[in-house]
């Protein structure tokens, strides 16, 4: 028995890195899941999973875009019980003084808007299936500071208390909305420029390794399903004990 049998999840950033990990992950344990991403790599996820899966191209900063994201898992599916609003952008990176407006701009866009269009849009199909569990992606730069990183920490702290609040306002209606706060993850740029393998790079966390793609998608896996039934609110670190 999967552990997300019978549920309908939408995956942003399915892409690549943690989302596309994510979501065959969750089809594994048995969800229909949504690919959903900017670039046309969606549907070389969706198309990995099968008969299970559609894709459906966003950018998640594009509140009319998500409303369709949404509207197509129910189209396609039925219904949506799962919304792992993972989609984020990082850089450039750089002191305050050297971050543009437009950079600003984008970053908080596409990571605190998006998981806002996520919420607004998911929550009202999920008051009609009698709720749902929505998982937001964070950081732990959205916990403590990261020097270079103020614009992607600012975005990334605000996407924590953006799922504190939700949380508050649908505690009574069965949707749980929660966060993953992701350390350094081997995926994306980091894997694409590094000139050794993840085993071989000395990484500042207390466990000294990067997090794999599939241990960020356990803990959003742990969160989309029925175990974590009484959790709501949380960012959860995923860090290796970096925020320790
Ligand atoms: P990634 O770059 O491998 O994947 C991100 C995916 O999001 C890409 O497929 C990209 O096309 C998609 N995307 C970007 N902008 C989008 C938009 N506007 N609309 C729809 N899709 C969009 O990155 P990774 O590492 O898998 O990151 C996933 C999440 O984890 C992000 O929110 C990131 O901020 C967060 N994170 C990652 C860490 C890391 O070290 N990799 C550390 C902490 C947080």
């Amino acid at each position: 028995m999967g552990r997300l049998d019978g549920k309908v999840a939408i995956v942003t950033g399915a892409g690549s890195g943690i989302g596309k990990a994510s979501a065959l992950l969750f089809a594994q344990e048995g969800a229909k899941v949504v690919c959903a991403d900017l670039n046309g790599s969606e549907k070389e996820t969706a198309a990995e999973i099968g008969a299970n899966a559609v894709p459906v191209q966003v950018d998640v900063a594009v509140g009319a875009e998500v409303e369709n994201m949404v509207g197509t898992a129910v189209r396609e599916f039925g219904k949506l019980d799962v919304l792992f609003s993972n989609a984020g952008i990082s850089g450039p990176f750089g002191p305050v003084h050297e971050l543009d407006e437009e950079t600003l701009d984008r970053l908080l866009a596409v990571n605190i808007k998006g998981v806002f269009f996520g919420i607004k849009y998911a929550v009202p199909e999920m008051l009609r299936n009698g709720g749902g569990s929505i998982i937001n992606t964070a950081s732990n730069a959205g916990m403590v500071g990261w020097k270079d990183k103020a614009g992607y920490s600012a975005a990334k702290g605000g996407v924590v208390l953006l799922t504190k609040s939700a949380a508050l306002d649908y505690a009574k209606s069965g949707i749980r909305v929660n966060a993953v706060c992701p350390g350094m993850t081997w995926t994306g740029m980091a894997a694409a420029q590094a000139s050794a393998p993840p085993e071989n790079i000395k990484v500042p966390n207390p466990m000294a390794r990067f997090a794999m793609p599939s241990e960020l998608a356990a803990a959003a896996l742990f969160l989309a399903s029925d175990e974590s039934s009484f959790m709501t609110g949380v960012a959860m670190p995923v860090d290796g004990g970096y925020v320790a």
